[in-house]
């Protein structure tokens, strides 16, 4: 469904984009993560034919994006980062304006416009101007709109920036609905949500691709390679140091947890299991130590890892 290759972006003499090879199927929902600044908005805005590529190419549904730009976008439901909603707009009217806007004809888009109201729970609000719609609201109209022409491929620019729990999960609902019948490929920065709705995940940072597999495949290649937690009290300075010094320790990282307290987060070596060593350092000294354990890596873990900057 979606074919990029060596896709590059520059502004001025910075590659916001740089040099991106990915592949989505049909019917797979891809989870689009990356830090702050990565490149995703304008990776998805290339794909969507809203800004033209420095070099490389990409096709959506076997067209080229640029060349067949009218053709690609007609398979493309692209909700914008800051979805771009007419506030003195009723919902409604709103979706029958984007729909002929799109093409359709009065009759598709009276149909097409009854079925995204219901499909995105907008039909208490269809009457109302946009401008008095919450956020959570706000970006169900910017999903309706972006579902309104019958597309086959959704691409989503963090649709649950800026929402409240209660309303990520009904966004986080309603997009798995749609991924019954649709190709999502879907930027966010909440690795939680990612973890539960895609089936496989991008990690971009500054602009290049840092990895892609599924949630499960990721963490588990995280989990080989182990992270230990520690409580002791002491001097972090001489303590820290200390620890990093044993073999098959990679990097060790602590928070100040108040009362002398100190949280030492280690990652060890794949396969190794340092928490005997510790422990024996540990008594050595006699720093008093309150626990122990091993810890099982997240999404979160692989996705700090492999975006560091230090
Ligand atoms: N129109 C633009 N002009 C100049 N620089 C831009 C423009 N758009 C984005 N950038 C830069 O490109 C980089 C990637 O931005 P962006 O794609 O928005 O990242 P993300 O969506 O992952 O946060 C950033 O360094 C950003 O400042
Ligand atoms: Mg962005």
């Amino acid at each position: 469904m979606i074919e990029v290759r060596d896709l590059t972006k520059r502004f001025a003499r910075h590659a916001a984009v740089n040099g991106i090879d990915f592949n989505v199927a049909k019917g797979e929902i891809v989870g689009f993560l990356g830090p702050n600044g990565a490149g995703k908005t304008t990776t998805l805005r290339m794909l969507t034919g809203y800004m033209p590529p420095t070099s490389g190419s990409a096709r959506v549904a076997g067209f080229d994006i640029f060349r067949q730009s009218l053709d690609a976008r007609k398979k493309i439901g692209y909700m914008p980062e800051n979805v771009p909603l007419y506030d003195d707009m009723r919902v409604r009217e709103f979706l029958k304006f984007r729909a002929a806007l799109k093409g359709l004809g009065s009759r598709d888009s009276r149909r097409r416009v009854n079925e995204v109201i219901d499909t995105c729970g907008l039909d208490g609000v269809h009457r109302k101007m946009i401008k008095v719609l919450s956020k959570g609201y706000r970006q169900r109209v910017g999903l309706a709109d972006a579902l309104v022409h019958q597309p086959d491929l959704l691409i989503l620019d963090e649709p649950t920036n800026g929402l409240d729990p209660n309303q990520i999960r009904q966004i986080r609902d309603l997009i798995k609905r749609l991924a019954e019948n649709h190709t999502i490929l879907l930027s966010t920065h909440i690795l939680h949500e990612v973890e539960i709705t895609c089936g496989r995940v991008i990690i971009i940072d500054q602009g290049k691709v840092k990895a892609q597999d599924t949630p499960k495949n990721l963490v588990a290649g995280m989990r080989a390679a182990g992270k230990i937690q520690a409580e002791i009290t002491g001097d972090p300075a001489v303590i820290g140091p200390a620890i990093q010094r044993l073999e098959h320790v990679k990097r060790v990282t602590h928070e100040e947890l108040g009362d002398g307290w100190t949280r030492y987060e280690i990652l060890v070596e794949s396969g190794t299991d340092t928490r005997e060593r510790i422990h024996e350092l540990i008594s050595q000294y006699g720093w008093p130590l309150r626990s122990l354990y091993r810890k099982d890596a997240t999404l979160e873990d692989v996705f700090v890892e492999l975006t560091r900057k230090d």
